[in-house]
């Protein structure tokens, strides 16, 4: 058994923990451990208290995979429901679909019976004002020039999401064999309407196969998007790659997209026999939790340096 997730996912990682060992799924495991996470509101890069849109809408983005079957189930741009992990694990066990986006993923959730609220915590919405400032909140709705301006100063305040905030990442692998992983985000802090990062696409964001390993990332979606990270992980063991290798390669193939930006892409990533790896592109001291048989408790390890230039 293992489980391994982003920093931000020490707060989840007893209760993907206590599942496996009572013999329950990678599944149950990873949704469970990262609804822990959506519920923390000092977590401003993920579910509750997550930092909003352009707009001051807190619009959520999450993915699951099951490993063994393939099924995936993501949301994007999800508003009022904090569980975004759990309505991504419903488009994937109840619907024909992989994702459902904006309205659609709203509608679902309500159709679920899931609490809708208001994400955006009185904390959040004071630091959106200030990334903000100066700018009349009323007037510039409609106004697109004012808009992209907006946009342009702000991407300077928080180009990097887990540098400012984060996004959640878990795999796991259960007691037989099965792995899943889980992606969950408030996204890019201040970001256009409607705009969708890797943590909703599977391939970019999230990818899971039992025969080979799972990879999951935070930091630029764009650039994850761009290259198809976390499927390149899997495609490049599944060539035959160790797993540091398929980490590293997948990473080789970012370089012309991160080279001379000042952004960071994260990964974490485990095979098939239990290895795991985690690699960072930012020079300042990035970690990530890790779990595995026979650790009385997790560790919080350091993330492998991999320089962009
Ligand atoms: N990696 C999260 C995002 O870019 O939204």
């Amino acid at each position: 058994m293992i489980v391994i997730a982003s920093s931000n996912g020490s707060i989840g990682m007893d209760a993907a923990w206590q599942i496996l060992a009572a013999g329950g799924s990678a599944l149950d495991a990873v949704e469970a451990a990262t609804r822990l996470v959506e519920d923390n509101p000092a977590d401003h890069s993920v579910g509750y208290g997550g930092y909003p849109n352009l707009l001051g809408q807190v619009e959520l983005d999450a993915s699951i995979m099951d490993g063994t079957s393939l099924r995936a189930g993501t949301v994007g741009a999800l508003r009022g429901y904090r569980y975004a992990i759990s309505v991504a694990r419903r488009v994937m066990d109840e619907l024909p679909h992989v994702m459902l986006v904006g309205e659609g993923a709203a509608r679902f959730a309500a159709e679920l019976g899931m609490a809708a609220e208001d994400l955006l915590t009185p904390e959040a919405a004071e630091t959106w004002r200030a990334g903000i400032e100066g700018r009349d909140m009323i007037d510039w709705a409609g106004i697109p020039e004012l808009v992209s301006a907006l946009l342009k100063r702000s991407a300077g305040l928080t180009s990097d999401p887990e540098h400012v905030t984060g996004t959640v990442n878990f795999i796991a692998q259960d007691n037989a064999g099965r792995i899943a992983s889980a992606v969950s985000t408030s996204g890019w802090a201040w970001k256009y309407p409607g705009r969708l990062g890797d943590s909703p696409i599977i391939g970019a964001g999230n990818y899971a196969d039992d025969r080979f390993g799972a990879a999951a990332c935070t930091g630029w979606g764009e650039a994850a998007i761009r290259a198809s990270t976390a499927r390149s992980v899997v495609l490049y063991l599944k060539c035959g790659r160790t797993l540091a290798e398929a980490a590293h390669e997948a990473f080789d193939d970012l370089r012309p997209i991160m080279r001379g930006t000042n952004n960071a892409m994260n990964l974490v990533a485990i095979d098939r026999a239990g290895n795991h790896v985690s690699l960072t592109t930012a020079d300042d001291e990035r970690t990530y939790v890790f779990r595995r048989d026979g650790m009385a408790n997790y560790d919080e390890l350091p993330r492998t340096l991999v320089a962009m230039e």
